[in-house]
């Protein structure tokens, strides 16, 4: 269980690509805390979505912190790019490079927040010797490369070592993939903070539906954090 504050992220991968100034404007109005967004490159994840141009253009239509997710490798040479994009937290991969403490160095160097994310199959003791570098960890819950997949039970154990592994320090605990209002309230109860969406969110991409939705995963969150 979190005793931070629970933030819901919506993941634009999910959304209609061809209005999407405007489903990032709806999900901020209907109540986001941070913008998701997954970049992908068709080699560290067998999907291609897009780069900082993409990132920049929707920069300008909300004030919300973008959670610039990163499934790319090699990232070192294009962390200046997101950062200069407009990202506010940027997310790498553990399994992306050999050289991890570098370029969470690095993405602290352009001022940005600087998260670390693990694969379902990576064990949570990859963190142990980066905790004090981070800001954010984020526990996949799917295999990454695309939305709307299952949510992987044995998650809820990784949510809870990287609880414990965390401690006091002020660092936020994410889960990304197949987060529902249904498993919100047991994945709070794991200890994360911040809930990213895809489809649960954008299923559909009705704007008028996006309110009820992250109200709904928000309720089934503090429901059990309260
Ligand atoms: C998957 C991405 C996720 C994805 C989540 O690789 O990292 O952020 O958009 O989608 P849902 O919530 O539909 O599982
Ligand atoms: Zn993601």
């Amino acid at each position: 269980m979190t005793s931070r504050p629970i933030k819901i992220a919506p993941s634009i991968l999910s959304a209609d690509f061809s209005r999407l100034g405007d489903e990032v404007k709806a999900i901020d109005q209907a109540g986001a805390d941070y913008i998701h967004i997954d970049v992908m490159d068709g080699h560290f994840v067998p999907n291609i979505s897009f780069g900082p141009v993409v990132i920049s253009s929707i920069r300008e239509v909300t004030a919300k912190p973008f959670d610039v997710h990163l499934m790319i490798a090699p990232v070192d040479p294009y962390i200046q790019a997101f950062a200069k994009a407009g990202a506010d937290i940027i997310t790498v991969h553990a399994e992306a490079g050999p050289h991890l403490h570098r370029t969470l160095q690095a993405i602290r160097a352009e001022g940005k927040k600087a998260g670390v994310v693990i694969n379902p199959a990576t064990p949570v003791s990859a963190l142990e010797l980066v905790i004090d570098y981070v800001d954010l960890l984020l526990i996949m819950s799917v295999n990454p490369g695309f939305g709307g997949q299952s949510f992987i039970p044995e998650s809820l154990t990784k949510l809870r070592q990287a609880k414990a592994l965390i401690g006091g320090r002020d660092i936020d605990l994410e889960i990304d993939g197949g987060v529902t209002a249904d498993n919100a309230g047991e994945i709070a109860r794991a200890g994360a903070n911040v809930f990213v969406a895809g489809s649960s969110v954008y299923h559909g991409n009705d704007p008028a539906t996006y309110a009820a939705r992250i109200a709904a995963i928000r309720n089934a969150a503090q429901t059990v954090t309260a």
